[in-house]
């Protein structure tokens, strides 16, 4: 039994970690979470109060994390602010968060000589062409495009560096884009779902070409939780799925899934910055670790999630009408 303190456990990832980690382990769990407008606390409903404790606090409260580090076997750290659109509007909490409040808890883990785990994305990478044979590796040089991914790649490196210079126990990992449940309604994925529940025609940006290398939040999570008992300490690992998709494909599955005609959609402006593709070669992972996903069949895993939507309309209708004024405003 390990004790594992799991920051940001309240949003769409950590949530689904925090419920993998309960059902597959005899692990205890301590989330610590701002609660910030992406945080659903019915997200974590019904969990066994013998094994599972939650912690309302901000990862930069330095006294606060020191105090719950030092209780912790593993810290995984999920709290980040994370939408790249919220990010070009008021960079501002992404270097709070993302930056300082990653820096607050390594600072922790290497007072009381913590295991750390660092969850990040495959974009600090950049983004590769439309026909780029090749894939984003452990060794591909950072890059990254917008305010969300550099402070993302900034946390990257000062836990590299706190390996490194102060021997820090830490892996870290930089996964593609997840789907799945608890969703939060801003993101591509539900905010389509969504909209086509509400008789809203599903946006997209530009000219809908952009790829995303899409993976369920359970092979996230599974990848997760191998890393934590067989990574090698200082090492990154790259979660991916093969999962590759262009934007307008999803919205056209999504339609069609729900029995709309496939070109009901409509392009809006695009995304500043806006990263053309990311995909991700997890043979790293798959080689050291012997993981693989479950959820190969994107399709199906799409199924799933809109049939999550549609029986949970009273988890994401709270959020829905500001979320689409806040886009409607940035006329997307
Ligand atoms: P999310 O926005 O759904 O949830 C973030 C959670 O962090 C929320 O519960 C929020 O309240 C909490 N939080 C924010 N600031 C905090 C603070 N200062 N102190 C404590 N808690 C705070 O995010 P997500 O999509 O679940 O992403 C989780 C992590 O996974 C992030 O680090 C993100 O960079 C990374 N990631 C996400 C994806 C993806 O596709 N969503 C892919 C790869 C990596
Ligand atoms: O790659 C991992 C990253 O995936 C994570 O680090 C981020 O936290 C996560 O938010 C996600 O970033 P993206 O920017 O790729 O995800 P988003 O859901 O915002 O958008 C996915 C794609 O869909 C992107 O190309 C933009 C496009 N899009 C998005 C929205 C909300 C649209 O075309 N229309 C939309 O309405």
């Amino acid at each position: 039994m390990q004790r594992l303190l799991i920051t940001g456990g309240a949003g769409f990832i950590g949530a689904n970690f925090v419920r993998h980690v309960l059902a597959h382990t005899d692990d205890h769990v301590t989330v610590l979470d701002k609660l910030t407008y992406a945080a659903n606390l019915k997200s974590l409903e019904g969990l066994p109060e013998d094994r599972f404790n939650f912690v309302h606090g901000d990862i930069c409260d330095a006294g606060l994390v020191d105090t719950l580090v030092a209780g912790a076997d593993v810290v995984v750290h999920y709290a980040a602010e994370s939408h790249n659109d919220n990010s070009l509007h008021d960079p501002r909490p992404f270097l709070d968060t993302n930056v300082v409040g990653t820096y607050t808890l390594i600072e922790a883990a290497r007072r009381h000589g913590t295991r750390f785990h660092h969850i990040s994305t495959d974009e600090v990478y950049g983004e590769l062409s439309l026909d780029d044979p090749e894939r984003f590796t452990e060794d591909t040089p950072y890059c990254p495009s917008s305010p969300y991914s550099s402070t993302k790649a900034a946390s990257d490196l000062l836990v590299r560096a706190w390996v490194r210079s102060f021997g820090l126990r830490a892996t870290i990992s930089n996964c593609s884009n997840n789907y799945g449940p608890y969703q939060h309604v801003e993101k591509f994925i539900p905010r389509q779902i969504t909209n086509v529940i509400d008789g809203i025609r599903p946006k997209l940006y530009g000219r809908g070409e952009n790829v995303r290398d899409w993976i369920h939040a359970n092979d996230h999570s599974s990848a997760v939780l191998a890393i934590i008992a067989g990574g090698r300490i200082g090492e990154t690992y790259l979660i991916g799925a093969d999962g590759e998709r262009s934007n307008k494909d999803v919205v056209e599955l999504i339609l069609k899934q729900l029995g709309q005609t496939p070109d009901a959609y409509d392009l809006v402006v695009d995304r500043a910055g806006h990263d053309l593709r990311y995909a991700i070669d997890s043979t790293k992972l798959r080689d050291e670790l012997g993981w693989e996903p479950l959820f190969s069949n994107f399709e199906a895993g799409l199924e799933d999630t809109i049939a999550w939507y549609r029986n949970n309309e009273d988890w994401w209708r709270p959020q829905k009408a500001a979320t689409e004024a806040r886009y409607t405003e940035q006329g997307q």
